[in-house]
């Protein structure tokens, strides 16, 4: 047989065989064969050189014949299919010009962001910060802070008990309890954390919530000490624009006691739904109790101290204009991620 016949079978047959590969797999195994760097139509053209040179123009019109017209078999064939021949070049879906899609990284919450920030700020006028364990015996949330055994604040309606001793504390003030039995005065504190009750839950209120207490004790602390204190706390979280006021109050472990407002600096004092007349109640103050003071072993008649309790909650709805307590503790990212 001669290279010419030779080729004209070989073309029959690859194309017979082509009209069998009807799968990606089988085509590409096709063009391997006969289209591929050690294919067939390789191999022919290789064998050029063994002919005469006089048949050699027609033997290599022949041999170049066959080699477009499997090529352009096997580009129908490969498009029928529409499989994406591995030779070709994959299509370009990288456009590298394209700015780039920022990878979403978490944060941390705007409460605990808040909490981070009051207690810098506190720590700029000197106070240490500490923590107190959210499961308290009643002695911490109650006895020692003047609270009488008979006193509503105990309904065990208004507070989480565990058991006849335990309860979830309701109050950060246990914190203050803590801090003065293991420490002799001067105490100077702050103590952000979770406090638990069960109130019904409302755009305002939550089960869990959250406190900063604050306690300093010294010889010679006042009450003056105790509104510079709290103005300026105010203002370095709110601005130097915002007022604050103490309104007369009753807590069983300050006396006198009181509770501080804040203007409100959604509305500039002028009323809106988050204040009431322009002023936001944000905390509950006073001068410690001497009672509290003698039952953690300390001598009322030396020393004096002033504490505060902020509501941190309130504070984040009022600097951020939330209108729902509840956004904060959905957890839901959209809502998040704004802070
Ligand atoms: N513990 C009080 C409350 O939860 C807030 C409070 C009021 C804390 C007066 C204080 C204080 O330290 O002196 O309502």
């Amino acid at each position: 047989m001669s290279l010419m016949e030779e080729l004209a079978d070989l073309k029959c047959e690859a194309l017979k065989q082509l009209r069998d590969a009807d799968t990606p797999e089988a085509l590409e195994e096709w063009r391997i064969r006969y289209l591929g760097s050690k294919g067939a139509v390789k191999a022919a053209m290789q064998r050029l050189k063994e002919v005469p040179p006089k048949d050699k123009p027609q033997a290599g019109k022949a041999a170049n014949d066959l080699k477009t017209s499997l090529e352009a078999a096997y580009k129908d064939a490969s498009d029928k299919l529409g499989a994406a021949p591995t030779r070709r070049r994959p299509p370009q879906t990288l456009d590298v010009s394209l700015p780039g899609r920022r990878p979403q990284i978490g944060h941390v919450h705007i409460i605990t962001q808040t909490m981070n920030e009051i207690c810098e700020i506190f720590a700029r006028m000197g106070f240490a910060v500490v923590y107190g364990p959210e499961i308290e015996d009643e002695r911490h949330n109650f006895d020692a802070l003047n609270i009488p055994p008979a006193h509503p604040a105990r309904d065990p309606l208004d507070n989480y008990y565990i058991d006849e001793a335990t309860m979830l504390r309701s109050q950060t003030s246990t914190v203050q309890i803590r801090v003065m039995e293991t420490q002799d005065p001067p105490v100077r504190i702050i103590s952000p954390g979770r406090v638990y009750r069960p109130d019904t839950v409302d755009a305002t209120h939550y089960f869990m919530f959250h406190q900063v207490e604050g306690l300093y004790v010294d010889e010679g602390v006042s009450m003056v000490d105790l509104k510079t204190c709290v103005d300026q706390f105010c203002k370095a979280y709110f601005g130097p624009q915002v007022a604050t006021r103490f309104r007369p109050h009753f807590f069983p472990f300050t006396e006198p006691s009181a509770e501080v407002d804040v203007s409100c600096s959604l509305c500039d004092g002028t009323g809106c739904a988050m204040c009431t007349d322009g002023w936001v109640e944000l905390a509950g103050a006073g001068m410690v109790d001497p009672n509290v003071l003698e039952a953690v072993g300390y001598d009322s008649e030396k020393y004096t101290g002033y504490a505060f309790g902020f509501g941190i909650d309130r504070m984040v709805c009022v600097r951020h204009g939330i209108p729902d307590i509840r956004l904060l503790f959905e957890n839901d990212v959209r809502f998040l991620r704004q802070f």
